[in-house]
């Protein structure tokens, strides 16, 4: 049996593909569950029975404890979160407590527990906000424009913190946007694949979009999650930038996904002042140079690649 992983937000989208990518390295992985009224393990159900799925919360420091306490793991990836943006104007305290103090609570747990543990923060490009730099890299300085913007800032540098207080081998990956077949529905990238596909199939005729304008270095999920692994395997901790390099703007995902269908997507597409932000992220694009150097990371799936991954596992769940 190799190392012991712990993974919070395991049912996430990341949380699939890490554990996928841990299991295929003779890891043993446990995961954190928290206890809802209906079961949330669609992603990782085809992998369950090789996972070891434990109770606990990111609110619940005791519960972080106690499991820390069971089982050991040398190395701990928290990746659980309130993640989406949107969301964090309507719940900024749920989206603190999670998000932000989540983090103090699993890294104090490690400290009392067992400090030797290796520890990944899933940072994110959304602290770039309103960018002072293009590209961003791992020195630009952070101006983040949501609540949720806000409490990742906090989490990374308790993250930096904890690593200069306590010695602690704690790193935070700053990663851009990554998506796949597997993210949530809300999200912009799988909301249009998603809608494209039900539209191409009759299923519905329009779909309803808020800033057409703004841009994202968008990667696939399943390239970011290595990164992550090859960030606890250094021998020093530091923070990453991880990217593509590349910026597209939502006009061109609607352009590519509907596109990929032989659809014009301004047939289709409706712009709904209601899903526009209060503050808006304009433009983001990374530059994980430091990743390539260090980690020798290399994003393998190109933006186009991906919308066709997604615009096709969408459309197949649908024509069966
Ligand atoms: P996701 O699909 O929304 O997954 C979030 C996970 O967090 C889920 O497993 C969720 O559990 C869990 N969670 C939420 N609140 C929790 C709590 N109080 N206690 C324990 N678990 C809790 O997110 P993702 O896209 O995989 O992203 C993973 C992480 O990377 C997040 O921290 C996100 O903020 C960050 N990030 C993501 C991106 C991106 O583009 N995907 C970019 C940068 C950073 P349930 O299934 O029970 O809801
Ligand atoms: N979700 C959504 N829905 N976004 C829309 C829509 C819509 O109908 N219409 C336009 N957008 C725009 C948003 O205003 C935003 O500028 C962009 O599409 C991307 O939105 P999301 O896909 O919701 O992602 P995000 O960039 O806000 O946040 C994601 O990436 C962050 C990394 O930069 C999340 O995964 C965060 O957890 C992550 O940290």
């Amino acid at each position: 049996m190799g190392p012991t992983a712990l993974i919070t937000g395991i049912t996430g989208q990341d949380g699939s593909y890490l554990a996928e990518l841990l299991l295929s390295r003779g890891y043993r992985v446990i995961g954190l569950l928290r206890r809802t009224s209906t079961t949330s393990i669609e992603r990782i159900g085809h992998i369950q029975d090789r996972l070891t799925l434990v109770s606990g919360d990111l609110t619940d420091e005791v519960s972080l404890i106690n499991l820390l306490r069971e089982f050991r793991p040398a190395e701990v990836y928290n990746l659980a979160a309130q993640s989406f943006v949107q969301v964090s104007w309507s719940q900024p305290v749920l989206t603190g407590e999670t998000t932000a103090l989540g983090v103090t609570r699993l890294l104090d747990a490690i400290r009392i527990v067992d400090p030797e543990i290796r520890f990944y923060q899933a940072s994110s490009s959304e602290m770039f906000g309103r960018v002072r730099q293009v590209p961003q890299d791992e020195t630009t300085p952070f101006y983040p424009r949501s609540p949720y913007g806000v409490a990742k800032v906090y989490g990374h540098w308790i993250t930096v913190n904890y690593r200069e207080s306590y010695g602690l081998f704690a790193t935070s990956g700053i990663l851009f946007n990554h998506e796949s077949p597997r993210r949530g529905l809300e999200f912009v990238t799988r909301k249009v694949t998603h809608g494209a596909a039900r539209i191409a199939a009759g299923l519905q005729r329009e779909l309803r979009l808020g800033n057409l304008e703004a841009r994202r270095d968008w990667g696939y999920a399943g390239d970011y999650v290595e990164a992550m692994v090859a960030m606890l395997a250094r021998d020093e901790p530091t923070d990453y930038v991880i990217a593509t390099g590349q910026t597209h703007s939502v006009r061109e995902l609607c352009e590519v996904a509907f596109g990929t269908l032989g659809l014009n997507w301004e047939d289709h597409v409706v712009v709904d002042p209601a899903l526009l932000r209060p503050a808006e992220v304009d433009l983001l694009v990374g530059d994980a140079s430091r990743a390539a150097r260090e980690l020798s990371w290399r994003a393998q799936v190109d933006f186009y690649g991906l919308i066709e991954m997604m615009v096709a596992a969408d459309r197949a769940a649908l024509v069966g």
